[in-house]
């Protein structure tokens, strides 16, 4: 793992109006990733985990505070400059896979590398599949793909423009035990060979732990702890910690 920092965060505040007056969603995070680390974000339901990935990943705007991306300030940028960056840089797997129903497996995966521009977007989008062990599917658009297959379909489309940073919100939370496995082996390993910086929003403590660094979010206030070990006595407190400044 180098020390060139992937993603700096300070002071990020979130807050949006709602019926019963304005709500805080994120208040004051401070957080540093560097490059090609993978750092698991826990936390109960609500507490802003979601929130947090999409500001991260250039989705979404803070109400104030700032975050740099690979070495560019967020901060000033418009929904251009976001929507080039995240191109140039940035994958998200979404929970809900978001695969485009009317375009097959390969078009799926294809689709990132041709609006990026990058050559021989047909052949690694095929090399891409196979190499997450569905090469039989080619052809199979999502409705005809299982849950993991479809998950697994979404990491070959998140990993085939090689991203700086790749953003995965439950990426198995809907996957079954051997599938969860599956898909958690291939993050890493695809993590590792490109240096890619993985950010991870899970419930799982198993991929968690898997992780080099826990981050526990609560209530809009992110904590660096060996968050699995509160609950799990056996877990050792993760290698290469880094402090997060409290705010
Ligand atoms: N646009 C919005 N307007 C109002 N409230 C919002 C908005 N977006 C998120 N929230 C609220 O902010 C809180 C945090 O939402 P978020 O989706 O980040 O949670 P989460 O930690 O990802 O939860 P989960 O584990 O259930 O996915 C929730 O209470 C949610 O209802
Ligand atoms: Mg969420």
């Amino acid at each position: 793992m180098s020390e060139i920092s992937a993603i700096t965060v300070k002071g990020l505040i979130k807050s949006v109006a709602t019926q019963e007056g304005e709500l805080t969603i994120l208040n004051g995070i401070n957080m540093e990733v560097k490059q090609g680390e993978s750092v698991a974000i826990l936390g109960p339901s609500g507490s802003g985990k979601s929130t947090l990935l999409g500001l991260l990943a250039a989705l979404d705007s803070p109400t104030s505070g700032e975050i740099v991306l690979d070495g560019e300030a967020l901060q000033h940028m418009d929904e251009e400059g976001k929507a080039a960056l995240r191109k140039r840089k940035v994958s998200f797997i979404f929970q809900s896979f978001m695969l485009v129903d009317t375009l097959n497996a390969l078009e799926n995966v294809m689709l990132p590398a041709e609006l990026a521009g990058i050559d021989k977007a047909k052949e690694k989008a095929e090399a891409m599949l196979t190499r997450v062990g569905l090469s039989h599917r080619l052809t199979h658009f999502p409705n005809q793909l299982s849950g993991g297959e479809q998950q697994r379909v979404a990491i070959a489309r998140a990993f085939i423009c090689e991203p700086k940073v790749l953003f995965a919100d439950e990426p198995t939370g809907n996957l079954d035990a051997a599938n969860s496995q599956k898909v958690a082996d291939m993050l890493f390993e695809l993590n590792r060979e490109s240096d890619t910086t993985l950010v991870l929003v899970t419930h799982d403590l198993v991929l968690a732990k898997r992780c080099e660094r826990q981050l526990l979010m609560d209530s809009g206030e992110l904590t660096e702890k060996s968050a699995t070990s509160a609950q799990n006595e056996s877990i050792e407190s993760p290698v290469g910690l880094h402090s997060v400044e409290a705010s």
